[in-house]
């Protein structure tokens, strides 16, 4: 397969540029391809880097409406804010493009109008929602109305975010447009289609039989498609941002964000690369993969292979490796509930730790199914890991040489048995990242890196150069240089994974940046060769950090729920009799105790200016007992006694819901007289 090719050009997924990026991109995306990337520059291979922002689509104009902005406005601030994350994290973009750039809009239109007049779309009429006080047709976003599954109200016309079905606008009970906030029309309109069912029959066999090493969850994806039979699917929209469709009689019409996007790869390589893109993109010896998430299979294994095909000058990918979700802290990222660990924030917050988050995402990557990222586990892969293994070794070796000799690399005398054997595990490392860097398994190919520090410790551990530096100085030294060729491989091998990381350490090793194919050398740093001051490569991290960021994502919770809580609906009227009937008196709490093997139950004793009486209440989630004591509350005096684990309760404490769940128990602004009546 591989001498098919003599250059690799590699995609990641261009993100929209309607709000930044998050540790979910990260890891899904732009970590592997990065990672890949690095790889194959290193082995000394012909690769090019291609990605930029997706600036088109109803996202960004519902984002500029919110904002009262411009949709340019928009796209160009998320541009920068994605660019800038992106270079943080040392993501190495040989070009980040845009697609409202003039090359993007000249070629997308040009592929439009090649398929056009190559007869390769089908135009159709259909009935889509119009907004007449608007003048407007409305995307599927800007219809809300009442979901015709669950009842929820604001479900939109392309999901019901409430039970999550997909619709379509003409299902919704109801619909509102979200421009006017009138009642939406039916008008006629037309597009163009993309006939995907007339590619099924060569996209299937490609797929299926010619792709079979692709990965299990995007193959799976692609066969349900085909399974279910490839549908026409519209390439034009109702839309006044966009590309405008270049043919007669489509005024008011733009290019599907989905038909351009894809395009934004080939535009991108050719703003980069003006006069020699083509050979990126229509030379059959090159090998295009595209890095995405797990919501792009379709259009990257079916939609664009299909354009492309229908074009006829492009290759088609050879891979598409797509990972699954990343949730955080067990649940679902969202922006729109900013559920996420944002890269902007993090590079303010967490300054000099790219290499940790680079790091714990792909020890976590989302490679073969949804994974969970978690502070507390960030900061035990630090701790464990990053420190306690790979910056352990090289501290370890950098130190002694340094005590020992001056910080000059030791000569290397006669190898033992055991040296030959760490000599022979270590050097046996590459060929094993190689191939799981190649089957796009980088989770397993960092594990692998990573095992070049534990042997190095253990190296360390069992020969003990400290005890036997007085007495056999000439096997210490057999032994630093050996520690010391291990720590410069550390660099080679980790540089596709952790570049600033690797950067810092050639530097303590006074050593240039290596080609891949040194991994496995022992002559990395020769006798003599004199090392910089020792520094640590990686610095533990304190639980007081992991316990603000966990407390922002806490604040973020409570905000959430604070913003979508609603009201519960008034019940029905009750005549005022049946109100004076309830008997709802203060009362002062003397003593209040847990109920054994009852977590929900407090036992209260209560001041009522009678004869006192025992009230069990479930709201030991809510409070400590001691805090209750001495306080006043209100209680319902006249219901019937109720035994709860035994114990006979003569009434029940009121409290309020807060939004939360959580209860608050009803008290009074001034001290009152025990009995008193609540009116
Ligand atoms: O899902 C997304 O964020 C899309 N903007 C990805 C587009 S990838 C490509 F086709 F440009
Ligand atoms: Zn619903």
């Amino acid at each position: 397969m591989e001498n098919k090719f003599n250059r690799t050009l590699v995609t990641a997924a261009l993100p929209y540029a309607n709000g930044g990026v998050h540790i979910g991109h990260l890891a899904g995306v732009y970590v592997p391809a990065d990672i890949y990337v690095r790889y194959l520059r290193l082995r000394g291979r012909e690769v090019l880097f291609v990605c930029g922002s997706d600036e088109h689509g109803v996202p960004v104009t519902i984002r500029a409406r919110k904002e009262g902005c411009t949709p340019q406005e928009v796209v160009d601030r998320y541009n920068r804010v994605i660019k800038e994350s992106f270079e943080g994290f040392g993501i190495s973009f040989d070009v980040f493009g845009r697609t409202t750039s003039d090359t993007h809009r000249h070629l997308a239109s040009d592929f439009f109008r090649t398929l056009y007049d190559k007869g390769e779309f089908i135009e159709k009429e259909s009935e889509q929602y119009y907004d007449e006080e608007a003048g407007t047709f409305l995307a599927d976003r800007y219809i809300t109305g009442e979901c015709p599954h669950c009842h929820a109200e604001g479900a939109y016309g392309d999901q019901c975010e409430k039970c999550g079905t997909a619709l379509s606008p003409t299902e919704l009970i109801n619909p509102r447009s979200t421009v006017s906030g009138g009642a939406p029309v039916l008008r006629k309109t037309k597009h163009w289609y993309l006939p995907l069912d007339r590619h099924q029959q060569w996209l299937e066999p490609w797929i299926t039989q010619d792709h079979k090493e692709w990965r299990s969850n995007v193959m799976g994806q692609c066969k349900s498609w085909f399974d279910m039979g490839l549908q026409p699917r519209a390439v034009s929209r109702d839309l006044d941002w966009g590309i405008p469709v270049p043919v007669e009689g489509a005024d008011g019409k733009v290019l599907y964000v989905w038909f351009d996007a894809p395009i934004g790869y080939i535009s991108n390589t050719k703003e980069l690369l003006p006069d020699t893109w083509e050979k990126w993109w229509k030379s059959k010896d090159t090998r295009l993969v595209h890095f995405i998430g797990k919501d792009n299979i379709v259009f990257h294994c079916i939609v664009f292979p299909a354009m492309l095909k229908a074009h006829g000058d492009y290759v088609l990918p050879d891979n598409v490796p797509s990972n699954e979700f990343l949730n955080l802290e067990d649940d679902k990222i969202s922006t729109s509930r900013n559920w996420a660990v944002w890269l902007d924030e993090y590079l303010c917050e967490l300054p000099g730790k790219q290499d940790v988050l680079r790091y714990v995402l792909t020890a976590n990557a989302p490679e073969t199914k949804d994974n969970n990222f978690t502070w507390r586990d960030f900061q035990a892969r630090n701790n464990n890991e990053l420190v306690a293994v790979y910056g352990n070794f090289v501290n370890r070796a950098l130190q002694l040489t340094k005590k020992y000799y001056g910080g000059e690399v030791p000569a290397c005398g006669e190898l033992t048995g055991a040296d030959r054997e760490i000599i022979g595990e270590f050097q046996g490392v590459k060929a094993e990242v190689e191939r799981l860097i190649e089957a796009f398994r980088f989770r397993d190919a960092q594990k692998e890196a990573m095992n070049l520090a534990r042997i190095g410790n253990k190296y360390l551990a069992d020969s003990e150069p400290w005890k036997i530096v007085k007495t056999d100085p000439e096997r210490v030294k057999t032994i630093l240089h050996i520690a010391l060729q291990l720590v410069g491989n550390l660099a080679i091998a980790f540089e596709p994974f952790l570049p600033f990381s690797s950067q810092k350490l050639r530097g303590m090793l006074g050593m240039g940046k290596v080609e891949w194919d040194r991994l496995g050398s022992l002559d990395l740093l020769p006798a003599g060769h004199r090392l910089a001051e020792p520094e640590l490569l990686f610095e533990k991290i304190e639980d007081s950090l992991v316990e603000a960021q966990v407390q922002k994502l806490l604040d973020t919770k409570k905000a959430n729920e604070a913003a979508s809580y609603k009201a519960q609906p008034v019940r029905p009227d009750i005549a005022f009799e049946d109100f004076e009937k309830l008997d709802i008196r203060v009362g002062t709490v003397t003593a209040c105790e847990r109920v054994p093997k009852a977590d929900k139950l407090l036992k209260f004793e209560i001041a009522d200016g009678l004869e006192n009486r025992t009230i069990v209440s479930g709201i030991a989630k809510h409070y400590a007992p001691e805090d209750l004591v001495g306080k006043q509350v209100c209680f319902i005096a006249n219901l019937p006694p109720r035994k709860l684990r035994g114990i006979e309760s003569q009434g029940m404490i009121i409290s309020a819901e807060n939004a939360d769940g959580s209860l608050s128990v009803v008290t009074v602004d001034r001290e009152v007289k025990p009995g008193s009546q609540v009116k």
